[in-house]
């Protein structure tokens, strides 16, 4: 373990600085292992100061496109299969990244240890999930890099990047818990096409992401009360302020719930914000 960086911050920066998805999460995952050896031990690995890219190193593939020049394909078709693991697997390893960056980026933020350890093992998870999608992708005769992914994944990260509520409210909050409202649908894809070692895989991140939102609104919450923010409204305001249109129905309300994000936090955010007064457009 002597090879890594003295601090946790500086982990997160060297995974940051890693372009290749295997080796990014293979290093991740020792470094969530060395914080938590240091934290069983009774000796923290100390945070440290941070200094992060603006964005993470990637791989030279997958190409990044715009997301309106993505190719379309069926679900129900291999193909499509195998473009919607390829989807997982791109949100994954930016979910890799967006976890050691905020510990990196909001390090002169005095936090209990236990911020660090929910972000820590949310990280090494986000590692597994990337992992598990990788797998997949190989077995079906693929691999990640293999298909065109979403450009901008990175932009909710480079939008608050000096706003840790707004990283909170927006990644955790908005894009994490969208992935419980939308993870059943795919594992039903899976089922039907009788591919049970990916429906398994995608069991273990739907059941360990209701985690990742429930720590973002518990440090959310722990932040408003810091600050003496009401916690609705700061999370309304930062998520119209950051996030780009309006959240979409239907939601997986149960666990939202079990995550602690109750429904007049989301519902009032399906709307576009009010219309300009009349007049104001011509
Ligand atoms: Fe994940
Ligand atoms: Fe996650």
């Amino acid at each position: 373990m002597s090879d890594l960086p003295e601090t946790l911050a500086g982990c997160a920066d060297a995974i940051l600085r890693t372009a290749d998805g295997r080796a990014k999460t293979a290093l991740s995952k020792r470094c969530a292992a060395a914080w938590f050896a240091s934290r069983e031990a009774g000796t923290p690995m100390p945070i440290g100061q941070g200094n992060p890219p603006d964005a993470p190193a990637r791989p030279d593939t997958p190409a990044l496109m715009e997301p309106r020049d993505m190719p379309r394909r069926r679900p129900g078709s291999p193909s499509g299969r195998i473009a919607l693991l390829h989807a997982v697997a791109h949100i994954e390893l930016n979910a890799v990244d967006l976890h050691w960056d905020i510990i990196s980026r909001f390090s002169d933020v005095k936090l209990p240890m236990g911020f660090y350890d929910d972000w820590v093992k949310a990280a090494e998870e986000e590692s597994k999930h990337f992992n598990l999608m990788c797998d997949n992708l190989e077995s079906l005769g693929s691999h990640y890099g293999a298909l065109p992914a979403h450009a901008f994944m990175w932009r909710a990260a480079s939008d608050t990047a000096s706003d840790f509520l707004g990283r909170l409210a927006v990644v955790p909050m908005v894009l994490e818990a969208r992935g419980l409202d939308v993870t059943p649908g795919m594992i039903e894809i899976f089922r039907k096409a009788e591919l049970p070692e990916a429906v398994a895989a995608l069991e273990v991140i739907y059941a360990e992401e209701v985690s990742h939102v429930a720590y973002g609104s518990k440090w959310f919450h722990f932040l408003c009360g810091r600050h003496d923010l009401d916690p609705k409204d700061t999370f309304h305001a930062l998520v119209r302020k950051y996030f780009h249109g309006a959240l979409k129905p239907p939601f997986n309300e149960e666990k939202r719930a079990e995550a602690g994000i109750p429904p007049d936090f989301y519902w009032p955010l399906t709307e576009a914000e009010p219309a300009p007064p009349k007049g104001a457009r011509d």
